[in-house]
């Protein structure tokens, strides 16, 4: 009886402290905004992560702006949590925050954009190859053109912010030694669908009408969104008039593909969290350092991948 006794107290004590110290884990959240449907799934799935694990997130919405992020980072720093994850809108500027956040010992996870600064300034990246999510688009285009002529208008991320920057690189990589294929206009969408829409619209202007346009590459599924809507205001069918080849698979663009407005676009997983918190809890309990780069995959879809089925797998995934 007294063993009995004795094994549901040591099991209950255990298991006492395995709630103890998942619930004591404070993390500090600094989100970009929700420019995006992608923003808002990966905004979602964090949040539910780290209820799943017990893990109090202390939430702020920089509303795009990086003075905003640092000013929430540095609240996060006085708060004392115990690690913070920031997704870094521009790719510059952090080291003096980090810097801040690594004197207090507070290990900082990047979610879903790189930076540039020295890696010793965060624990971890948990992002994408964005050069290859632009390779992939590209390479995508250069098979279904053929030899044919290409005029190419590119709907840019954020400006400065490192999707924009690699995404863009990563296509024209893949464009390179191509010379029926051309980028004729570029410009910013802001990763948002009103200026994707509103981008395409003086796209469309300044060529005429749009007819020699072949096809949209657009650094995420938002900006092809609106720019499908810009094109069929102007009387042109998007999908096979003008091709549209994007990056996130948020549901609407598998919804646009299989009304044949849409062609490809590539994934990015919205759950950068879990990945996250799984080295974050391994490094508080015994200090075991993840790699500085934790990557996730980067899967071409088509309109042959059944963009319905696509589009109801993803309601699960915080969309
Ligand atoms: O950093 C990831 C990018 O940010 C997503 O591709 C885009 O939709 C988002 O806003």
């Amino acid at each position: 009886m007294k063993k009995a006794l004795a094994a549901v107290t040591v099991a209950f004590t255990a298991c006492l402290a395995s709630t103890v110290s998942a619930q004591s884990l404070t993390v500090g959240f600094s989100q970009i905004g929700s420019e995006s449907g992608w923003r808002a799934a990966e905004t979602t799935v964090t949040k539910q992560e780290a209820e799943k694990r017990g893990i109090d997130l202390k939430f702020a919405d920089a509303q795009q702006k990086q003075e905003n992020q640092i000013k929430a980072i540095r609240g996060f720093i006085a708060q004392g949590v115990d690690a913070i994850l920031v997704a870094p809108v521009v790719a510059t500027g952090w080291e003096a925050v980090l810097k801040e956040a690594k004197e207090e010992e507070i290990p900082v996870i990047l979610l879903d954009r790189q930076i540039e600064a020295p890696d010793d300034l965060y624990l971890t990246a948990v992002t994408s190859d964005q050069v290859h999510e632009g390779k992939v688009a590209g390479d995508w285009l250069v098979k279904e053109v053929g030899d044919k002529d290409c005029k190419v208008v590119e709907l840019q991320g954020t400006t400065g912010s490192s999707p924009a920057i690699n995404r863009k690189k990563g296509f024209e990589e893949a464009i390179a030694g191509h010379s029926n294929i051309t980028i004729a206009r570029s410009q910013t969408g802001d990763f948002t669908r009103t200026k994707g829409k509103e981008v395409m619209e003086s796209f469309i202007k300044a060529e005429g009408g749009g007819q020699d346009i072949c096809a949209v590459y657009a650094h995420n599924d938002d900006m092809a969104v609106g720019a499908i809507q810009a094109i069929k205001e102007a009387g042109l069918k998007p999908g096979s008039d003008i091709k549209i080849v994007s990056i996130d698979a948020v549901p609407d663009i598998f919804k646009a593909m299989a009304d044949g407005e849409a062609n490809a676009t590539v994934e990015l997983t919205p759950n950068m969290a879990g990945p996250a918190f799984d080295v974050l809890e391994a490094y508080l309990k015994d200090k075991t350092e993840p790699p500085k780069w934790i990557q996730t995959e980067s899967k071409l879809y088509t309109a042959a991948d059944d963009p319905m089925k696509v589009y109801e797998s993803k309601k699960d995934l915080g969309y």
